[in-house]
C-alpha cells in the first residue's frame, strides 16, 4: 500500500488513505527496515507501543509479514506498560504476544517485556532500566522506536505535567494517565531521542487537531520527542492529517 509523502515543516509525513493502509506501509517498513538491517549488524532492537493503533501492524507482521524477518535476531522491548499483570486485557505485553509473539515464535529471550506486580512501579521501573543497562551497557540506542499519539499530546506514557516527562537521567520512570489504567511504566524522553529511528503511527480524525498541533510546535509530549541522531517519520491516514493545511 503506497503512501504520499510530504514535509510539514521540517517534519516528513508518510499519509496513507486509510487506517488498513497505513497499518500495512508501516508493518511493511518495519519489515523492510529490520531485513536491511540484519544485512550489516547481529541484531535488531525493536521498542513496541501499546494502545489500540498498533494492533495491525503486528497483526501483519505475525503473518504477511511473517517470513520477511528472521525472528531469531530480533529483540523486542516496550516503550511503555500499563502497571497491571501481563494477563490483563489492557497490558501491552499481552497484545503484541496475541498479535506478533506468538505467531513469530520469536526467541522467549529475545522478548523482553517491562514487569509489573508483584513488584511496585518504581521497583518495575528500575528492574527494567537495569536490564536495558545490561543489554545495551550504556544508554539504549534502539534501532526503532514504535510511538502512538494520544489526544492529550501524550506518547508511550508520558503524559503533559508529570514527572516522567521531566525526567532527564532515569531512562524507565513511572507514567502517570489520566485513565485507567493510571499507573504506568514508560520509557523516557533520553531514551526517546536517542533511538536510531522513531516512527509515530497516527489514524483517525480524533487525532487530527493534536496531531497539527504537535507538528505546529505546540510543547506537548509528543513534541518533545526530536531524535538526537536518528530518522523521525510520522506515519499518518488521511484521517488525521485533515487538519495539516500544508497538505
Ligand atoms: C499505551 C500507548 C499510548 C498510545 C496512545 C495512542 O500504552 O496506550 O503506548 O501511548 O500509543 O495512547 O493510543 P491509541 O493507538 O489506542 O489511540
Amino acid at each position: 500500500m503506497a503512501t504520499t509523502e510530504t514535509r510539514y515543516g521540517n517534519t516528513l509525513l508518510r499519509i496513507a488513505d486509510t487506517a488498513e493502509a497505513l497499518y500495512e506501509a508501516v508493518a511493511k517498513a518495519i519489515a523492510e527496515t529490520i531485513a536491511q538491517t540484519l544485512r550489516e549488524q547481529a541484531y535488531f532492537t525493536l521498542a513496541l507501543s501499546g494502545g489500540n493503533t498498533p494492533r495491525g501492524i503486528y497483526t501483519l507482521l505475525g503473518n504477511v509479514y511473517r517470513q520477511w524477518v528472521e525472528w531469531s535476531r530480533v529483540h523486542l522491548f516496550w516503550g511503555d506498560e500499563r502497571y497491571v499483570p501481563h494477563s490483563h486485557p489492557a497490558s501491552n505485553y499481552r497484545m503484541a504476544y496475541e498479535t506478533l509473539i506468538e505467531p513469530t515464535a520469536i526467541p522467549k529471550h529475545n522478548v523482553h517485556p517491562m514487569p509489573t506486580q508483584p513488584l511496585s512501579a518504581e521497583e518495575a521501573a528500575q528492574d527494567y532500566e537495569r536490564h536495558l543497562r545490561q543489554f545495551f551497557g550504556e544508554l539504549p540506542r534502539f534501532d526503532l522506536i514504535l510511538l502512538g499519539l494520544g489526544v492529550d499530546g501524550h506518547t508511550a506514557s508520558l503524559f503533559p505535567y508529570t514527572q516522567a516527562l521531566q525526567e532527564k537521567t532515569q531512562w524507565v520512570a513511572v507514567g502517570e494517565a489520566p485513565a485507567e489504567p493510571t499507573t504506568r511504566l514508560t520509557l523516557t524522553i533520553p531514551v526517546l531521542n536517542a533511538a536510531k529511528r522513531l516512527y509515530f503511527v497516527v489514524g483517525g480524525s480524533d487525532k487530527a487537531e493534536v496531531l497539527k498541533q504537535v507538528l505546529a510546535g505546540i510543547p506537548l509530549p509528543a513534541a518533545m520527542v526530536r531524535p538526537t541522531d536518528g530518522e523521525l517519520v510520522w506515519w499518518v491516514d488521511a484521517a488525521a492529517s485533515k487538519a495539516l493545511d500544508a497538505v
